[in-house]
């Protein structure tokens, strides 16, 4: 939720932490802060953004070689300056910055309170940095030492940084829950929440384990465990490159990501089977082919967008392999006592890899004995390291905070595990697979083509940009879409949607319909199209505006309704895949109208690593 960024070497840290802070921007923005420490410990906070934290440290000393920032969503205090981070501990030679909670910071403060330690904040973090403190001034260990043995009284998730007044040569970061990823240069060393502040400097990488503490000494990097075992870096090979977490021209990161999504969806797919002979490459696959031929059931876990995606793999793994799916969110998931066991499947889909929730569903998945697969985009990241097999969805880095080209590429990599177990439980012929792998493989160009609807929803955007609610319906593979579109309106134009499967209106939501309601149909041509005109027909006759997304060259519906967008004809199974893109558009371009921040929408963080 929280961005870090950490430098040591012999550069000015102080450009690199506030370009590394607006690189991690995206993960929480309600207040910043650096510590820079250049004999003396400089700290400069606030509330607000990067931009703001710049004025506050404007015409101060800032020259420094060892720093390191933060960008906050707050979880524990109210986002202001002083529960800004970094925070000092009580002689103010430590400090700290933290992403996750502390979850048992209560009870360390009242032993710390009693020791006469006053606190400044109302922040868990800062209990943190008070703790080591008091461990080291009882104990008379080193720092390394006592910050290993603080985290070990420590219950919760955190991703660590931490700098010393007396050891100018020192950083240490730790991590268990949150990520935290060290970068190693030449002669200098950064640590951040993620690559992106990193990747310009270096593009070698270790990325810490849970319950792993890393020490940079006198230009020396060493790891341990919090057990005090001394860990090997794994040092890795950054794949990331500097164009992928830049605008690269567009306004907004959200429509840059809108735009990737005939790319995103070929590199999703690319490599992954062959279209000339019904083939797949896919290690899961391969590895799992004995398990997934007697599977019998899979569970499907994610939230929000994510969990959208899910949805539409219940239709597909049903469709297309005959598997019965449930799909779960993984908040609700893993507070049940679900039954499973050794003969279920559980896919966890999240494009960060690190949503806290999806991680524990998966957890306690394992422990009942379950296979899991990962489907996630960020390379590296908790999910997949926790995961038994999967695959990762390739979109490269989503920076916005709603979801887009993360959705359509989870869509595309299910639609390919879902054909991949329909290969291996002979339930779709070689020549069936190779028909459908065609279509597949003219996805990317038909998303193109159904960008061009772009001037068209700009239009709409403009017209309906002071509705105070919306409804989405679709059926069958139209109503993960519907969802998915009521989702993006409301996370970024904090306008009131709702997704309903649309033959469900009659139950309940027919009441909201009036003439200021905008209905957005999803009214493809399929199996459902007949059904789906009836429910346009139920709203007109309440004198609701239709705008419905439909097949190229679509009559019927274009005479009823108010607003049309044609997307190409494609199986029933791709719909979501190029329906979702108008709706994309569409809430962008209401957000933009309303003058919202699309990138950064009120209280919402890219990555929830936090229950
Ligand atoms: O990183 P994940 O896919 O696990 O994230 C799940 C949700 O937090 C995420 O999809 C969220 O709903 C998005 N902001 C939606 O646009």
């Amino acid at each position: 939720m929280c961005g870090i960024v950490a430098y040591i070497g012999p550069r000015e840290a102080y450009p690199i932490l506030i370009k590394g802070l607006k690189r991690l921007e995206y993960r929480g923005y309600d207040s910043a802060g650096v510590a820079l420490l250049n004999g003396v410990m400089r700290i400069y906070k606030t509330k607000g953004k990067v931009s703001d934290l710049e004025h506050v440290a404007e015409g101060h000393q800032l020259s420094a070689h060892l720093g390191m920032g933060h960008t906050r969503w707050a979880t524990h205090g109210e986002p202001n300056d002083v529960n800004s981070h970094p925070h000092l501990s009580q002689d103010g030679s430590l400090a700290i910055i933290h992403n996750g909670i502390i979850e048992n910071y209560g009870t360390l403060k009242e032993a710390l309170l009693e020791r006469g330690h006053v606190f400044k904040s109302d922040t868990d973090s800062e209990v943190l940095v008070h703790l080591i403190e008091e461990i080291r001034k009882n104990t008379k260990v080193e720092l390394d030492e006592a910050v290993r043995l603080a985290l070990c009284e420590v219950v919760g998730a955190y991703a660590i940084v931490i700098i010393s007044k007396d050891d100018p040569t020192k950083l240490i970061g730790a991590r268990k829950g949150s990520p935290l990823v060290v970068g190693i240069g030449d002669g200098e060393y950064f640590m951040a929440s993620d690559a992106s502040p990193i990747v310009e400097y270096t593009k070698d990488v270790t990325y810490l384990e849970d319950g792993e503490i890393a020490f940079i000494k006198d230009g020396k990097l060493s790891i341990k465990t919090i057990d005090n075992v001394a860990k090997t870096p794994f040092i890795q090979t950054l794949e990331m490159n500097l164009e992928a977490i830049e605008k690269g021209g567009y306004t907004h990161f959200m429509l840059k990501e809108i735009h990737e999504q005939p790319k995103s969806i070929y590199d999703s797919l690319r490599g992954r089977f062959d279209t000339s002979t019904g083939n797949f490459a896919m290690r899961s696959l391969k590895e799992y082919a004995h398990k997934i031929k007697n599977l019998k059931r899979i569970i499907i876990v994610g939230c929000g967008t994510s969990w959208h995606a899910g949805l539409v793999a219940e239709y597909l793994f049903e469709d297309i392999a005959r598997i019965p799916v449930e799909v779960e969110y993984a908040s609700e998931f893993r507070y049940r006592n679900p039954v499973i066991g050794e003969d279920d499947l559980v896919i966890a889909i999240s494009q960060s890899g690190e949503t806290a929730d999806t991680l524990a569903a998966i957890e306690m998945a394992k422990e009942k004995g379950a296979t899991v697969f990962g489907v996630c985009n960020v390379v590296g990241s908790s999910i997949p390291r926790a995961s038994h097999a999967g695959a990762y969805t390739h979109a490269g880095p989503e920076i916005g905070v709603a979801s887009t080209k993360a959705f359509t590429a989870q869509v595309s990599v299910m639609i390919l595990l879902a054909l991949g177990f329909a290969d291996i439980k002979g339930k779709k012929s070689k020549s069936e697979l190779r028909n459908i792998m065609a279509e597949l493989d003219a996805i990317p160009a038909k998303v193109e083509t159904t960008l061009k609807c772009e001037d068209q929803i700009k239009e709409l955007a403009k017209k309906y940009k002071d509705s105070h609610n919306f409804l989405y319906l679709g059926r069958g593979y139209g109503f993960p879409v519907a969802l998915e579109g009521a989702l993006k309106l409301k996370e970024i134009s904090y306008i009131h949607a709702e997704g309903y499967p649309a033959a469900e209106m009659k139950h309940g939501p027919i009441a909201l319909i009036d003439e200021e309601m905008p209905v957005v149909v999803i009214a493809t041509k399929n199996a459902h199209y007949e059904k789906i005109i009836s429910n346009i027909q139920e709203v007109k006759a309440r004198k609701g505006k239709i705008i419905a997304i439909v097949t190229e060259g679509d009559t019927k519906v274009r005479a009823m309704a108010d607003y049309v967008i044609e997307i190409p004809d494609a199986p029933d199974i791709m719909v979501p895949l190029l329906a979702t893109v108008p709706l994309q558009l569409l809430s962008y371009y209401i957000a933009v109208e309303r003058g919202c921040n699309v990138d950064q929408p009120r209280n919402l963080a890219k990555s929830v690593t936090v229950e």
